[in-house]
């Protein structure tokens, strides 16, 4: 779909000649994208054609399904899917969840079962999809067992997380972050566990706000309680990247760095560090912003995860996910642990959830404007020059 394939009103075609120079700039100017972009019906309905659809969105992790029979419901703009784990190979698919009777969802949440059954008319489907039985249609004219099976969705596993494609024409996932793969690799991220998730569920502010978000700058304001004393803004860095990604990060002050177990210097944690990370990687709190919608923030013990599923314009269904490093069960007290690190995430989760909501309500005021980013927020000016790009082009 081409953007000539939109009717779109004078006040949209401005703010896309708007984002137009912010993409021809590079973003240059280092300014925020326009206040509009945040609330806008027609651009959300450009950016699902634009972003969305074509483009690799993260669903889930394959530990989150690690046995035969299990799957994992994800709600995606109007596409209902289920992440599944096949009994016979231990394959992970990923499937549209509506039924091809008469489109009832087949599940609903997680859990683990031999066959996905409609809850409707009873059709049981297998995991890879394949319908097995239905009762009562052998009879039916247009009944045709082999071209009912549920629909798989593309999808590709980078790092042990599971992206899909909805338009199913997308470039392959992988050559996109192998700068990021190898800014990474010592963490093994595709061993580490999931074990803890929380669903915020819908939250009153965009996509978009949630990507601004990933600055820490803001350690200096919302976070000055939470993470400003260990990650203060002087330590802050962002790599220059044109990519579908953002690798920024800040790292630990020089008194809150402790020795570890052989002790090397690194930044202070609850369960043992992942071994074989790089001296930059002990002391460092990295944030990675994978377009659009997948955050994630590796420490040397855990990484917070962030899934963001757009719903509508300013609006989100926000999920953060726990992960672990495999050496991190061997702690004895591995259980209080998780929930400590799992209770801490959440007071900054929610510190977060405060700014995004003013943030996406503000947005509309007729004084917000276009504003200034500071150096501490080049992953800002980043994500703004993507987004113009992609909305452009
Ligand atoms: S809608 Fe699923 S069996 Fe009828
Ligand atoms: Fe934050």
């Amino acid at each position: 779909m081409t953007l000539s394939d939109f009717r779109v009103t004078a006040s949209t075609e401005q703010l896309l000649a708007e984002l137009r120079g912010i993409a021809e700039s590079n973003n240059s100017e280092q300014m925020s994208l326009p206040p509009a972009t945040y609330s806008s019906e027609e651009l959300f309905e450009l950016e699902c054609e634009k972003i969305f659809r074509p483009g690799w969105i993260m669903v889930g992790r394959v530990d989150q399904v690690p046995n035969p029979g299990d799957f994992l419901a994800v709600d995606l703009l109007d596409e209902r899917l289920v992440i599944t784990r096949d009994h016979r190979d231990g394959e992970v698919h990923v499937l549209s969840r509506v039924c091809t009777h008469r489109w009832m969802s087949v599940c609903e949440g997680s859990g683990n079962s031999r066959t996905l059954e409609c809850p409707y008319h009873a059709w049981k489907f297998e995991m890879d999809g394949a319908l097995r039985s239905a009762p009562q249609m052998k009879d039916s004219p247009s009944y045709d067992k082999a071209a009912l099976g549920l629909t798989p969705a593309r999808h590709e596993i980078w790092q042990g997380f599971v992206f899909v494609n909805l338009d199913g024409r997308a470039e392959p996932l992988a050559p996109h972050l192998v700068g990021l793969d190898e800014e990474i690799k010592e963490y093994r991220l595709s061993e580490w566990k999931t074990v803890w998730t929380r669903d915020y569920g819908e939250m009153p502010w965009d996509w978009k706000v949630m990507q601004d978000n990933g600055d820490c700058y803001h350690h200096i304001g919302l976070h000055r309680e939470t993470l400003f004393d260990t990650f203060p803004n002087s330590l802050i860095w962002t790599q220059p990247t044109e990519g579908h990604y953002v690798y920024t990060g800040c790292g630990t002050a020089q008194d809150k760095l402790v020795p570890d177990a052989e002790g090397r210097p690194a930044t202070p944690t609850t369960l043992p560090l992942a071994p074989g990370l790089t001296q930059f990687q002990r002391e460092n709190l990295l944030l990675i912003y994978v377009h659009p919608n997948y955050f994630i923030a590796p420490s040397p013990d855990n990484a917070i995860v962030a899934r963001v599923f757009p719903v509508g314009p300013g609006k989100v269904r926000f999920i953060t996910d726990l992960l672990v490093p495999p050496n991190a069960f061997d702690d004895p007290e591995f259980d209080k642990k998780v929930d400590q690190i799992a209770s801490g995430w959440d007071v900054v989760n929610v510190e977060d959830v405060r700014a995004c909501t003013s943030v996406q309500h503000n947005s509309r005021s007729q004084w917000a404007k276009r504003s200034p980013l500071s150096t501490e927020e080049l992953c800002v000016a980043q994500f703004a020059a993507w987004y113009s790009r992609q909305m452009t082009e």
